[in-house]
This record gives C-alpha cells, structure tokens and sequence, in this order.
C-alpha cells in the first residue's frame, strides 16, 4: 500500500502549519549560494499546497518570512521579497486551477509595496476559491501578534465597549491576524531543527509536533503524507488520561 493509500481521510487535520526551514543548508552542500536555495524552496510549496488540497486537508500556513529574518543580510532580505513578488504572480493562475485562497497573517504592511500590491491583488481574485486556505505568515511574530491582539482589546476596554472581567481566551482569538484560521492540529519543522522560532505561539498549544531532517527543498508529497501519518499514530489527551479518550 502507497503511504497516501494508508492515511485515513476521516481523520485528517484540518490545518496544517510549516516552518519552512533549511534552505540556506540545502544550497551550501551543492555549493551554491542561499538564494538558490530559497529559489528551489518554491517546488517544495508547490508539493505540499497539491498535497494538501488532494487530501482535503482545509487550512495550510507556511511560514515564508519572520520578523527577526529582517535580520538577514540585505541583498538575501531583497532576494526573498523579489522572489515572493515574482512566485506569486506566476502561481496565480494555478491557485485559481486549483480552487485554492490565499492568505496572509503578519506585518504585511511592512513588506514592499510592490509585494503588498501583488497580494493584495491575488487574495482579492482568490478570495472566494473554497478547497484549501493558504496562509503565508510574513513579516510574522507570534509574540507581535499576541501583542497587536492586547492593543486592540486594550483599546476596546479604554473605550468602555467591552468590560476587563469579559476577557477570556476567544477575546484573544478574536483579535488574531485572522481569527476564521483555526488552531493547527499538526506543525512540521525540517531541517533538523527543534524549536518554534516565534511561529503561531498562541494557536500552538496544543498542536502536535512533527520533526524532519529533510531539508525545505527536499520536501515532496510523500514527506507530507509521512508526516500526517505520524500525527495519525499520536494519541491527543489534551490534558485527560488515555483510557478518558478511548472511551469516548
Ligand atoms: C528557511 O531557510 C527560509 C527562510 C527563513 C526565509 P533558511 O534560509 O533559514 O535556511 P537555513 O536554516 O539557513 O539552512
Ligand atoms: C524560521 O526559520 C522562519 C522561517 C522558516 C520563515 P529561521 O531559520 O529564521 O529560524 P531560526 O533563526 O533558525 O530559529
Ligand atoms: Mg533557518
């Protein structure tokens, strides 16, 4: 049986979120520089958005751009916002094929106005495409996001509209980037890493964690559908004893 044939459709997450990581790596053991890397990372989005809208899986988030890779030096900042600008017009036409939406979480407002432009435009022209939500997280923080939610709530109360003591969890969901995405039920990390790098801290409680060596690059189909197999294996307590859940 292929590994796709093994996983049960039933049983799906319904989102699932990436740290694209490793790109860099990828370029430097075939002696190139990390540009090239980022530039055969896009093959990678490609394989894993298919694989993603074929399952049925619904929602998607990759996280392409932290708001530390600022950080970067210049010419790989500009590199990666010249290839953002250049991949999403050239997959427009696919993401409409495909009946896919796109999204965006993060300080989109600090991109170049050319990359705002252009996506503003393709999530406008994809808006209403129904079989998988792509989110790309850029320019993205979780801790900035949490911080921009208590701004809003705080501005809220100040205003008298809501009162401190009506502040609960879903408040702060609320006020997310985008509070229609739900909660990850799986998240990947390649390249041999092992930490979150500030992607989604708030939505990530209880989300299961999937580790891979392979590169970003690497990344295919069949490295999804091993990863969504392995979140398949787990047993998710949330906080109950195991014999709880198998008597539900
Ligand atoms: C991930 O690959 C892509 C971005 C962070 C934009 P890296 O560029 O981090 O690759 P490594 O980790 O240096 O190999
Ligand atoms: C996380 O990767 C950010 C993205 C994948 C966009 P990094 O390569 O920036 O993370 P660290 O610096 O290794 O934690
Ligand atoms: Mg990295």
């Amino acid at each position: 049986m292929s590994l796709k044939d093994s996983i049960n459709l039933e049983k799906l997450p319904k989102h699932i979120a990436v740290i694209m990581d490793g790109n860099g790596r990828w370029a430097k053991q075939q002696g190139k520089n990390r540009i090239f890397g980022h530039k055969n990372g896009v093959n990678a989005v490609r394989e894993v958005s298919e694989a993603c809208a074929e399952l049925g899986v619904k929602y998607l988030t990759l996280y392409a751009f932290s708001s530390e890779n600022w950080n970067r030096p210049k010419l790989e900042v500009s590199a990666l916002m010249e290839l953002l600008v250049r991949t999403i017009g050239s997959e427009t036409k696919t993401l409409m094929k495909n009946n896919i939406r796109l999204k965006t979480i993060g300080s989109i407002d600090t991109l170049p106005s050319r990359a705002q432009e252009q996506l503003n435009s393709v999530k406008e022209e994809t808006k209403n495409n129904t079989r998988l939500t792509l989110t790309l997280a850029l320019s993205y923080g979780g801790r900035a996001e949490i911080v921009d939610a208590c701004k809003k709530i705080a501005s809220q109360v100040k205003k008298g509209e809501i009162s401190e003591q009506d502040i609960t969890a879903s408040t702060i969901n609320r006020h997310l980037y985008d509070p229609e995405i739900p909660d990850p039920e799986l998240m990947i990390r390649t390249s041999g890493e092992y930490r979150i790098s500030n992607f989604l801290l708030w939505q990530s409680a209880y989300t299961e964690f999937y580790f891979t060596e392979e590169f970003w690059p690497d990344f295919n189909k069949e490295s999804m559908y091993q990863a969504i197999l392995a979140f398949q294996s787990r047993e998710r307590r949330f906080g109950k004893t195991s014999e709880q859940i198998k008597s539900v």
